[in-house]
């Protein structure tokens, strides 16, 4: 089972077990804790990179 928390300002935490699969349906290679962004901003989808911060994105 997987546990999902909103960091403050930034990504969704996604721990646990747990499969990512991408627009194709093939899975994505992670590990037990991932950082997937909302943000929009990243260079690394699905996957935060950190521009939450310099995007200046809140919520
Ligand atoms: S939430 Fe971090 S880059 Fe989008």
């Amino acid at each position: 089972m997987a546990n999902l928390n909103l960091v403050k300002d930034g990504p969704i935490q996604v721990k646990g077990s747990f499969e990512l699969k991408g627009p194709d349906g093939n899975p994505i290679d992670c590990k037990e804790q991932i950082f997937l962004c909302r943000c929009g901003a990243t260079n690394n989808k699905p996957f935060c990179d950190g521009s939450h911060s310099k995007s200046g994105f809140s919520d």
